[in-house]
């Protein structure tokens, strides 16, 4: 059997037992309800039939989004590295990996802080607030960055652990062991012979190197397609510059979409409206890029198959000012 990519093959096993020992004790709990996300076919939207446009709905996990995924990977190689109860976890997050860990650490009884830069979504700090987590703000001018600082600061103080998701290969690691295995599961049955694309927004890139490593196995011909945003889509970034994650590879890569926050927007609303979906905005941004592949794929070979992920739902953006439409049209 060939060897697994992203960690060392004892650590990688290590922690792959550490995960299903949690699982395990925890499978009746939110904890076990962690992944097996179901496929959508978008087929209003997409205008480029025969190409199919299919959506995995991360939404849909315990925690309300694709970090649930991550947080237990991370949180099994903490304890892996001989982080106890006794220990603070540290993170910084842009939202969702915080309130994962923050839903993992209440019924794991880990004790958690989480830096957030004080310009993302209300109700992504009220969340994690509800599970019971300390969370520090950091300038939002400052961005992720700030509060990237901010987690590595804190975690070089004695009892506490930073995880550290943008630089920890863990996080490729935990999509490449379930949500990539799941999708080549779920593609298989319904009797799809191949996927040709598999589109997918940014932010520390974990999903997209785990999901790319998993998916070419299976798939050798699978285009990926990563979608950048050109100005701020809360959630996702340019994997460049200041900051980088050091676990982007771009040879995992195969094409980039930029897209724009209008763009993002516009196309969440017609998710709603004619799909019945109402997605976060970096899913809006990912059809976006998921459309132009269908569009090429249809003018190069007349067919295919092309998976975009939704990582989370909207509900957890409704205060922020770009959904200032759906208050408007609620009055009338
Ligand atoms: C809403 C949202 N979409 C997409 C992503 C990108 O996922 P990844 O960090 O695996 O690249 C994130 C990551 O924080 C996110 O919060």
């Amino acid at each position: 059997m060939s060897q697994a990519p992203f960690l060392e093959p004892l650590h990688a096993e290590r922690v792959r037992r550490r995960v299903r020992e949690i699982m395990e004790r925890h499978r009746h709990s939110a904890i076990g309800l962690i992944g097996q996300t179901e496929i959508v076919e978008l087929d209003r939207v997409n205008r480029h039939l025969p190409v199919r446009v299919l959506a995995k709905l991360e939404g849909q996990n315990p925690s309300g989004s694709v970090k649930d995924r991550l947080a237990l990977y991370l949180v099994a190689d903490a304890m892996e590295r001989g982080v106890s109860s006794d220990d603070i976890l540290v993170e910084a997050s842009s939202g969702n990996t915080g309130v994962s860990l923050a839903m993992l650490c209440a019924r794991l009884g880990l004790r958690l802080i989480v830096t957030v830069a004080d310009n993302v979504s209300v109700e992504r700090f009220k969340i994690m607030r509800a599970f019971g987590v300390e969370v520090v703000l950091t300038p939002g001018e400052l961005g992720t960055c700030g509060a990237i600082e901010k987690a590595r600061e804190l975690g070089e103080q004695p009892g506490h652990f930073w995880v550290a998701q943008h630089f920890n290969q863990v996080n490729s690691f935990a999509h490449y062991e379930t949500t990539g295995v799941e999708i080549a599961a779920q593609i298989r049955a319904l009797e799809i012979n191949t996927l040709d694309a598999f589109v997918a927004s940014t932010g520390t890139t974990g999903t997209l190197m785990g999901i790319s490593a998993r998916l070419k196995e299976r798939y050798p011909e699978l285009e990926v397609v990563s979608v950048w945003p050109v100005d701020k889509i809360m959630g996702i970034r340019r994997p460049e510059g200041e900051g980088k994650p050091t676990i982007y590879d771009e040879r995992r890569i195969d094409r980039v979409v930029e897209v724009r926050s209008a763009e993002a927007m516009a196309m969440l609303r017609r998710i709603a409206r004619e799909e019945g979906i109402l997605c976060g905005i970096s899913g809006g941004a990912a059809v976006v890029g998921a459309l132009a592949t269908a569009e090429r794929r249809r003018s190069e070979s007349g067919s295919g198959t092309v998976l975009v992920l939704l990582p989370d739902w909207g509900e957890r953006y409704l205060s922020l000012k770009e959904f200032e439409f759906a208050a408007r049209e609620a009055k009338r």
